[in-house]
């Protein structure tokens, strides 16, 4: 099956596959775990499993709440079906609690609350390492227009607000994340969507009551028991059933989310 596909980008954590009709790919989400620019890579079994699930569960409750996004729907476990995007070659970070870069730069405490909620721009490009950049940049180097960030400042607090309810509903505390947004063309329109994932890859989940990370900072920090910690997301958010194990030896399960 895979073999037959036309194979349109490989990234650090997922594959990019033609889709069965123009302006649609499959994104197959891959095991592979990298941090601090690829420098540290490492496989991690049954992690691309738990994010392609858990970032279809996020991206349907955002669709069904009209924040339009690029997920069609999900293939099986470990694949999706979005609509093409020409992705902005931007890193939207919204941070509610200082961790990871901010804490460092600006010299706060990991863990303080933030008296509001920042958002921050990263622009894409590994061989800079994704500096920080500011709307004149954006907008000077022509990466988004003033209204394109508009609407990504906008969808990106209502994502906020969504995700951070949804987690606080289940006892954990949405620190920061990162999300990407793509231009859609269809017809002779454009508008904003919100692509790629949304993923304990790409967000800070602390439990509050153990204040245990459920996150890819068990990765960055050498902690261990990443699978255990995305499953406890996935558990948590009614995604895996008790004691399931989404494993690919488990053809039941492989079953489960085909359609
Ligand atoms: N709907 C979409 N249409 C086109 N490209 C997409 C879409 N959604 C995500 N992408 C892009 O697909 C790639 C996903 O692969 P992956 O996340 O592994 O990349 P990566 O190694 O992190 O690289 P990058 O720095 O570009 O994110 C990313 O480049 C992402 O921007
Ligand atoms: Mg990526």
């Amino acid at each position: 099956m895979n073999s037959r596909r036309t194979r349109i980008y490989e990234g650090k954590a997922k594959i990019l596959y033609e889709g069965p009709e123009p302006g649609t790919i499959i994104v197959h989400f891959k095991d592979d775990a990298t941090a601090f620019n690829a420098q540290k890579k490492a496989v991690i079994e049954g992690k691309g499993v738990l994010n392609q699930r858990i970032s279809e569960f996020i991206f349907t409750r955002l669709n069904e709440l009209g924040i339009p996004t690029h997920f069609l729907r999900s293939l099986n476990m470990r694949e999706q079906l979005v609509r093409e995007v020409e992705i902005v070659p931007l890193e939207v970070v919204v941070r509610n609690v200082a961790a990871g870069s901010l804490a460092k730069r600006l010299g706060i405490d990991e863990g303080t609350q933030l008296p509001r909620s920042i958002i921050e721009f990263y622009y894409k490009n590994d061989q800079l390492g994704d500096p920080m950049v500011s709307e004149e940049h954006i907008t000077a180097f022509n990466w988004a227009s003033p209204q394109e960030i508009d609407d990504m400042m906008h969808m990106a607090i209502r994502i906020n607000d969504f995700m951070s309810g949804l987690f606080l509903g289940i006892g954990i505390k949405l620190v920061d994340f990162k999300i990407e947004f793509g231009r859609l063309y269809e017809n002779d329109m454009m508008r904003i969507v919100l692509a790629d994932e949304i993923s304990p890859d790409s967000c800070r989940l602390w439990d509050i009551k153990t204040q245990d990370k459920l996150d890819k900072d068990r990765f960055r920090r050498d902690m261990g028991g990443l699978v255990e910690a995305y499953q406890e997301v996935a558990r948590r958010l009614g995604i895996i059933a008790e004691g399931e194990k989404p494993e690919r030896s488990k053809p039941k399960l492989v079953k489960t989310d085909l359609n």
